[in-house]
């Protein structure tokens, strides 16, 4: 085989198909990777899926055109047009997956590969062997959304799958709380409330852990605020769950979790939860936010960024820095960061503690 077409094979089977979506049952059929995990929301594979949708939807957005003069990100949107939150979103990832280069004057271009086989008069062009990527209309959108801003609209379905959250690691997660403040968890009776707690799972998990737990899980969607209520029905009366925001809770807490809520709501409204958490906290109470954080070692987490901006009009993906940061200046004290580790690279709780007078 010539350069081009081993070239593009490789492209090929590091991209192969499908999606954020598809059923677990599915996506093991498609994976013959033994390393491959489900339990994580940023597995290799599903990197590597949303890499090639990130330099699918810059090709079809004429972005690599674009760059083949160097410019800053602003001067890129403002003289292409570029709808600039999305466009950061996007150069971030393909910045990350080493697709494009930036100096220390912020200025862009592109990086040998991507010259190589993103521009589309190269000879090894793959452009059009990435077809294969179209394997749902959702992805469609996204060079739209990239010149036009807005977010793919999700299917009673697709949210449902975006709900289950930090479902699917939830017991390494509270491993990590415990194991950080056992004295929190020492106490007799500890107060909590989940802020967006999806399906509910967290709680019951919390539940299980500690005997002392009591808790009110919010959140703003009805029909996923219905099943978390299902969820913990076998709970009885030391956990309730709400279909509200927490600007309608008036009882107060000795713990708050914010978990992978801000990624979907983005920094401005995250800003004003952190306010808001700290109204309902008791003086000496605790916050929790759960992240997925960007990692320079590990390019899926800026890739997830990528993902949330599409996917949500304000989502986004956190530095670590940033988030320590939002949190400390809700007045926040002893502000810290914990690593869940475990199969998700960049799962983060970022805790802090309100003043005691
Ligand atoms: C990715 S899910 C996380 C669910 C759960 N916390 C977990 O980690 O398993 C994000 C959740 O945030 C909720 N949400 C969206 N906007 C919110 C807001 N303004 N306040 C509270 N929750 C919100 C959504 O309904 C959704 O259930």
């Amino acid at each position: 085989m010539g350069g081009a077409a081993v070239d593009v094979c490789a492209y090929g089977s590091r991209w192969s198909s499908e999606i954020l979506f598809v059923p677990r049952e599915r996506l093991r059929s498609v994976v013959a990777d033994e390393s491959f995990s489900v339990a994580s929301p940023l597995p290799v594979y599903r990197r590597w899926v949303i890499e090639a949708w990130a330099v699918f939807a810059a090709i079809r957005g004429g972005v690599f055109e674009s760059l083949r003069r160097p410019r800053t990100l602003d001067a890129l949107a403002l003289e292409e047009g570029y709808e600039s939150s999305a466009l950061r979103s996007l150069v971030r990832g393909l910045q990350a997956c080493g697709h494009l280069q930036v100096d220390d004057r912020g200025i862009y271009r592109l990086s040998e590969s991507a010259s190589r086989f993103f521009l589309r008069e190269s000879e090894f062009f793959v452009g059009d062997a990435l077809s294969f990527l179209r394997t749902t209309p959702k992805y469609e959108e996204y060079p739209t959304i990239l010149r036009e801003g807005g977010a793919v609209g999700l299917t009673t379905e697709q949210w449902a799958y975006v709900t289950r959250g930090s479902a699917t690691y939830t017991r390494s997660a509270v491993a990590t709380l415990v194991r950080c403040y056992p004295e929190l968890w020492r106490r007799e009776s500890v107060r909590v409330l989940d802020v967006g707690c999806g399906q509910g799972t967290y709680l019951v998990e919390l539940a299980r852990a500690l005997p002392g737990m009591v808790g009110l899980g919010i959140d703003p969607t009805a029909r996923v605020a219905d099943e978390a209520r299902a969820n913990v029905a076998s709970l009885g009366s030391r956990v309730r769950v709400e279909e509200a925001t927490l600007a309608s809770i008036s009882e107060t807490f000795d713990v708050v979790l914010i978990n992978q809520v801000f990624h979907v709501v983005g920094v401005e409204v995250a800003r004003e939860m952190l306010v808001q958490a700290r109204s309902r906290l008791i003086p000496g109470g605790h916050i929790f936010v759960q992240e997925i954080v960007t990692q320079e070692s590990d390019p899926g987490s800026t890739l997830f960024g990528f993902n949330m901006r599409m996917l949500f009009e304000n989502g986004t993906v956190f530095d670590l820095e940033e988030l320590k940061r939002i949190v400390t200046n809700a007045d926040f004290l002893d502000v810290r960061a914990h690593m869940v580790g475990g199969p998700t690279p960049g799962l983060v709780y970022v805790a802090g503690r309100v003043a005691v007078p």
